[in-house]
């Protein structure tokens, strides 16, 4: 329901912002030619109205992005230049981080560390050019709990050249939030003890900004599915009743096609995977997708539902399911410059803090570090970065969590390939620039610092980041 209306929305939405938009859409072939000229599109940052639950229920205050819960959808192509005019009407200062694109340090959205933050009524202007194509995403990096919180995210798609062949792309930007019973958000952004636990995990999980009760499908159709995991702390796990999806993209990197362990998909706040799902199931039937990340919190997210239309198909497509790679530097294990982060604090099931003695800088808002030091916030000036990779130097990272927490760790700029967990191979050759790294696991991550500047890493439980769990590395 709310997929499919989707695209039309986002259309109007884009076409407020910039006529390149349609162009492309209806000429592919001179809007490449023409790439040199910067697609401009404008975003406003404000309060909004939106209906996440639907009747009746009242609509909820949100601060959003282009007047809608998730914000637009912008679809770019790989390679062409984009001009995005962001305008801040919030009542406090912003900035906008564009999760996962390898662009310019400027460009990046950190506050104090890559640009001063835009003010109420101010604007500021990121260009860049999308080297890869994939499923990204834009969140603000500044008071992140709250502006994330209350809905500042969309997703970012960057289109291969050639398009993939399915029926249809869809994309499911997934947002839990904390709702009173009045549909209005809860209060409360940053409590001391949910930070150092599993962060402000919500009670409502919408689908493109609405409760979903279904979405509709046709028996026999190929559908890329572009998940978005856009949640403050939600981790989810989730199940295709009586389907088999095949991941072949995480983080918007290609990867061997293959199906989740045990059918369960795991994505923490801030990771995407494509899927494609071939509609095996029968007409007129529905079947749940089910999250059961949190032991005895099972719920369902939607349903696919099949209309009654005979399938497309009478066999499933056995087209190429790879998607083309992306330009991505391979990391040389050999030469690789080796580095060690262990992810430190938190509740522990006793009760305690862990780690706590050996952390440095502990404010009353630190719960958490990385080797003994607790970044909090959103991003700093005048840090020392944790440690400087020289310009084009592969480096091989290993993760420690030391804590009984799960964290999914975000590393700007670059994309990274998952070599192992405690020790054993990651198969399928997944890249990510979000690992979700499980309570006690060391995860061993490679990347080639091509790309100079200062570049955060840290946890995207949002309540994590903000108390601690979060460094900064140099390429220089
Ligand atoms: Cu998606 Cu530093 O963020
Ligand atoms: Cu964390």
């Amino acid at each position: 329901m709310h997929s499919s209306l989707g695209p039309a929305i986002n259309r109007r939405a884009l076409l407020v912002g910039g006529t390149a938009v349609a162009a492309s859409a209806l000429f592919p072939r001179i809007a490449r030619a023409t790439a040199a000229v910067p697609k401009a599109i404008e975003l406003t940052a404000a309060p909004g109205r939106a209906s996440l639950v639907g009747s009746p229920y009242p609509r909820t205050n949100v601060w959003c992005y282009g007047d809608r819960i998730p914000g637009p959808e912008i679809r770019l192509r790989q390679d062409e230049p984009v001009r995005l005019a962001v305008r801040n009407n919030l009542p406090e200062d912003t900035t906008v981080h564009w999760h996962g694109i390898r662009l310019p340090n400027a460009m990046d959205g950190v506050p104090g560390l890559t640009q001063p933050p835009i003010k109420p009524g101010e604007s500021f202007t990121y260009e860049f050019t999308p080297p890869d194509a994939g499923t990204f995403w834009y969140h603000p990096h500044a008071d992140s709990l709250q502006q994330l919180g209350r809905g500042l995210a969309g997703a970012l798609i960057i289109e291969e050249p050639e398009p993939v062949p399915v029926d249809r792309d869809v994309v499911w930007v997934l947002s839990d939030w904390r709702l009173r019973s009045d549909a209005q958000i809860a209060p409360g952004f940053g409590s001391g003890m949910e930070a150092a636990m599993s962060g402000r995990v919500g009670n409502t999980v919408t689908v493109n900004g609405g409760v979903s009760e279904e979405e509709p499908v046709r028996a026999g159709e190929r559908i890329r599915l572009r998940l978005v995991n856009a949640s403050l702390a939600r981790i989810m796990a989730l199940r295709f009743e009586g389907h088999r999806p095949i991941v072949v993209a995480t983080d918007g990197q290609p990867c061997d096609p293959h199906e989740p362990d045990n059918g369960r998909l795991l994505l923490a706040p801030a990771m995407r995977v494509d899927l494609i799902l071939d509609m095996q199931g029968e007409p007129g039937r529905r079947y749940r997708v089910v999250d059961d990340f949190y032991d005895e919190l099972s719920y369902w997210l939607t349903q696919l539902a099949y209309n009654d239309e005979p399938p497309l198909r009478a066999h499933p497509l056995d087209g190429p399911l790879r998607l083309p790679r992306n330009p991505v530097p391979e990391p040389d294990l050999t030469t690789a410059e080796r580095h060690e982060l262990r992810l430190q604090g938190g509740m522990m099931s006793g009760g305690g803090m862990m780690g706590r003695g050996g952390m440095m800088g502990m404010g009353s808002e630190a719960s958490w570090a990385i080797n003994g030091h607790s970044m909090t916030g959103d991003g700093h000036v005048g840090v020392p970065p944790l440690f400087t990779l020289r310009r084009g130097r592969s480096c091989v990272l290993s993760m420690r969590n030391e804590t009984a927490w799960w964290h999914p760790m975000h590393l700007h700029g670059h994309s990274f390939r998952v070599l192992s967990r405690n020790g054993a191979a990651v198969p399928h050759r997944q890249w990510a620039d979000t690992v979700l790294v499980r309570p006690k696991q060391t995860v061993k991550i490679a990347f080639v610092a091509d790309n100079p500047g200062d570049w955060m890493l840290h946890c995207h439980v949002t309540d994590h980041q903000a108390s601690g769990m979060m460094t900064m590395l140099r390429v220089a």
